[in-house]
């Protein structure tokens, strides 16, 4: 579904009693995080919209207004795709499925509310903005949390748009986390093999199918432009930049453009951050900066931005997205890589897709594992799925107790349920993995040892007759003409 840009989502939410606006006067430094954190709550927030921002609330003031929480609630995350505002998990799953296997280039434009503003030499100064210090922890004002930065791959022209962290450093700088394992990496690499910096856009505020493409791993061959073109049923209209060779929605809030170096020397302090594994993480260190060239902008932008950090019955953006775009992305590979029987794919929302839950019907031995060896050769697999969990079509994937009761009684370690695959690249924020294994200048990655749960029925048992043919007894279910009669007579036992 297409709205047209920021403002166009905005008015939708409000339309659908799902905005709320914050006109009692709110300070960036650690309030507006504190306040966005509580209203986020476990998943049924509203979207937020604050319009009084201490120390931006004059008229002069460049941009006054912060939205944030537009997809931390699946009934939004619904309303993205056009589907009904109550549709299951699963459904949302299956429309992000359809999109991510869709193309539609985007469709060049001459001009766009976006180069309303164009800041360029001493005008640029990032502190004009209301960037939240989003928690107390942060090593600074974290302006990169739900924005898309483009890149571009100087050997075949694809340009690419993802989501990564990156703080104001000076009014001028913006030093990021980059890794190489990731698709802005993969282009780094190929302009530093080049002897040049890597030009860079970084786009603020659009419509939701921009944070939504850009945190999702789709294949490094493909521009995320494309796949948001077929999620909202249309091309995306991109501008030219000013100072890099790159291009951008004509209609977004913000854009920030500029250039990163690979050479130490240049390097900025970054670091921590609120991470989504919920604690602080990327520690601060010496990382690689944006030297900003241009910041274009609407008149009166809207920033945008999101509070990271999912705990346990405290979920944000991040946290709901990634329950859907873990899900779907690993529900496509495993069609691609030709695993036969897969019924349900899930990703709990508590933990940003580090658990992955497959449910399929079984055909043949060693399916469970073919599906978590498909899982973990692919790239997605980067920062996700460190635990897969595999069940038989009988078991709710998106409840717990279920899964509890698969693990009891159809994992059996000593019958090869429980497999490990030590030594895989991982998520470096994870604080389950040693700190020394964690340095990604030195290793480009993390280091996870992944674990398969194969919870399903083991096809190495053989069939038993006495089970009327099947490897495991029949449960206490009681028989559908017991249940039936049971049922018709439930009042006569003196039930209400
Ligand atoms: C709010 C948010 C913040 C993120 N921050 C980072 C980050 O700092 N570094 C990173 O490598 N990935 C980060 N991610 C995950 C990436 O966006 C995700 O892995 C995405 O697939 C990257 O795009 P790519 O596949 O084109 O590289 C973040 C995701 C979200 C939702």
């Amino acid at each position: 579904m297409s709205f047209g840009d920021l403002r166009g989502w905005i008015d939708h939410l409000r339309k659908e009693g799902e905005l709320q606006e914050i006109n009692a006067e709110v300070n960036w430094d650690c309030e507006l995080g504190t306040v966005a954190r509580k209203a986020f709550g476990t998943g049924n927030g509203p979207a937020l919209l604050f319009n009084n921002i201490t120390g931006y609330n004059k008229k002069d003031a460049r941009c006054s207004q912060v939205f944030t929480g537009g997809l931390s609630k699946y009934s939004r995350v619904a309303m993205m795709f056009g589907l009904p505002k109550d549709a299951s998990i699963t459904e949302l799953v299956k429309a992000a499925r359809k999109a991510y296997s869709g193309r539609i280039p985007p469709r060049i434009v001459k001009d766009g509310p976006v180069k309303e503003n164009i800041l360029k030499g001493d005008d640029i100064n990032l502190f004009d903005f209301p960037i939240p210090k989003w928690h107390r922890e942060d090593g600074g004002r974290y302006i990169n949390t739900m924005q898309g930065n483009v890149t571009m791959d100087p050997d075949t022209g694809r340009m690419n748009v993802g989501m990564y962290r990156g703080m104001i450093g000076t009014k001028n700088t913006l030093p990021v986390l980059l890794w190489r394992a990731q698709n802005w990496g993969g282009d780094f690499q190929k302009w530093v093999d080049r002897g040049e910096e890597m030009p860079v856009a970084c786009v603020y505020g659009w419509e939701p199918s921009l944070p939504f493409c850009a945190s999702s791993p789709i294949p490094p061959d493909v521009s995320e432009y494309d796949v948001m073109g077929a999620m909202r049923g249309e091309p995306v209209d991109l501008v030219k930049c000013e100072t890099v060779p790159l291009m951008v929605p004509a209609s977004a809030e913000m854009v920030v453009e500029g250039y990163i170096s690979n050479d130490p020397s240049t390097f900025e302090m970054e670091g921590p951050f609120g991470e989504y594994t919920g604690y602080f993480g990327g520690d601060q260190g010496p990382k690689h900066k944006i030297r900003i060239t241009a910041i274009t902008h609407r008149n009166n932008p809207i920033f945008r931005g999101t509070l990271e950090g999912t705990l346990p019955k405290m979920l944000n953006e991040n946290s709901i997205m990634s329950s859907v775009q873990r899900a779907a992305l690993a529900w496509n590979i495993l069609e691609r890589s030709g695993v036969p029987g897969i019924t349900d794919v899930h990703c709990p929302a508590a933990n940003n897709g580090t658990t992955l839950i497959i449910q399929m019907r079984q055909r043949y031995r060693g399916q469970a594992k073919q599906a978590a060896m498909a899982i973990w050769g692919s790239n997605a697999s980067h920062l996700r799925y460190k635990h897969v969990w595999v069940v038989d079509e009988d078991i709710d994937i998106h409840d717990y107790a279920s899964l509890d009761w698969a693990f009891a009684y159809r994992v059996n370690a000593a019958e090869d349920d429980i497999i490990f695959v030590p030594g895989t690249f991982g998520s470096a924020l994870d604080p389950s993995t040693r700190l020394q294994y964690r340095d990604t200048l030195k290793f480009g990655t993390g280091k996870w040892a992944r674990v398969l749960i194969d919870a399903t029925v083991n096809m190495d048992f053989e069939p038993q007759e006495q089970y009327g043919g099947e490897r495991y007894p029949p449960t206490v279910r009681p028989h559908q003409q017991d249940l039936d009669m049971v049922n018709r007579r439930w009042k006569e036992y003196g039930f209400k």
